[in-house]
């Protein structure tokens, strides 16, 4: 990767686009790339928090530029909004991070059911075309690397979380396919798959209904700030897929051995609630 400054692990045009910027995993990576030197747009639905998170960074280093995009990512055309806002600042996005996201858990047909369609909307089409728009730019430049936010979940068929574990498939076959092609054509960009298990402290397993599911309370769980060291470290590293937290990508090609239906057991378990 070309460099601006010394030092490997700088890229030539430091500039970060991360969505979900104002909450949880999102707002720990943006507080990393802060700290890295990037400069950052910051995309998520509401402003307020957008601003909040601004102030919060402006504070690392003054001389960052911090751009903010108020924009609910499920709406159609979404992505081509966020693409024209960096074009017309011409704003050469080297790094973009697909974090925005939530999940929808319960009997597949007691769950609301626009709500399933706005979420896939946001991890299958949004997701699909921000990395379509940005991979053309970066590629016009040889340089640059997403990094798309899946989930554990997208390893095996999740029962009550369904949808959102299907979803986040998309987002791991497809990144890993990406990459692999682009590692082949000897591009240098890379796509970078993080596969979180529970993250405790974020809004998700609220906004999911899920704070009462084993998985938010087990050894397994692992905090944002450990999701976003780990996935920057991952980044640097050049790697496929990182699943955050000590020993957990060990652990998961071990477990991967396991038939299907194991596995798909294990997860309704782990999805279980287990107190209220
Ligand atoms: N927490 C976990 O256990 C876990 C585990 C594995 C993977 N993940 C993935 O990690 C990512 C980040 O989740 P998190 O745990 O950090 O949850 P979070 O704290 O709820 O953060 C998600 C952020 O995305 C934003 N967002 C949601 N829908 C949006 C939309 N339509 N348009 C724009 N922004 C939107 C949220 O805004 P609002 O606050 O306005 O909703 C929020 O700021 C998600 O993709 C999630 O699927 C989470």
């Amino acid at each position: 990767m070309t460099n601006r400054k010394s030092g490997p692990e700088t890229l030539f045009c430091k500039t970060t686009l991360i969505t979900g910027a104002a909450g949880g995993i999102g707002k720990e990576l943006a507080k990393i790339f802060a700290r890295e030197g990037y400069d950052l747009i910051l995309v998520d639905r509401t402003r307020e928090e957008l601003e909040q998170v601004r102030d919060i960074l402006q504070g690392f280093n003054l001389n960052m530029r911090i751009f903010i995009l108020e924009q609910d990512l499920t709406e159609h055309d979404a992505a081509g909004k966020v693409y024209e806002f960096t074009r017309t600042r011409s704003l050469q996005v080297s790094v973009l991070v697909n974090c925005a996201g939530f999940g929808t858990y319960g009997f597949v047909n007691e769950i609301d059911n626009s709500k399933e369609l706005e979420m896939l909307q946001l991890h299958v089409m949004t997701l699909y075309r921000l990395n379509r728009l940005y991979l053309k730019e970066m590629l016009d430049h040889d340089d640059g690397r997403i990094i798309n936010v899946s989930s554990i979940s997208a390893f095996q068929p999740n029962p009550y979380f369904a949808t959102y574990g299907a979803s986040k498939s998309f987002i791991l076959q497809f990144s890993r396919a990406l990459n692999y092609e682009l590692k082949e054509k000897k591009k240098n960009v890379r796509v970078l798959t993080v596969c979180p298990t529970a993250v405790k402290d974020t809004g998700f397993k609220l906004t999911a209904g899920m704070e009462y599911t084993r998985a938010f309370s087990s050894w397994m769980a692992v905090s944002a700030k450990d999701v976003a060291r780990d996935t920057y470290k991952a980044m640097l590293a050049g790697k496929d897929v990182v699943i955050p937290g000590r020993g957990f990508g060990l652990l998961r090609s071990l477990v991967c051995r396991l038939p299907t239906s194991w596995l798909m057991r294990i997860s309704c378990s782990q999805l279980k609630e287990v107190h209220r």
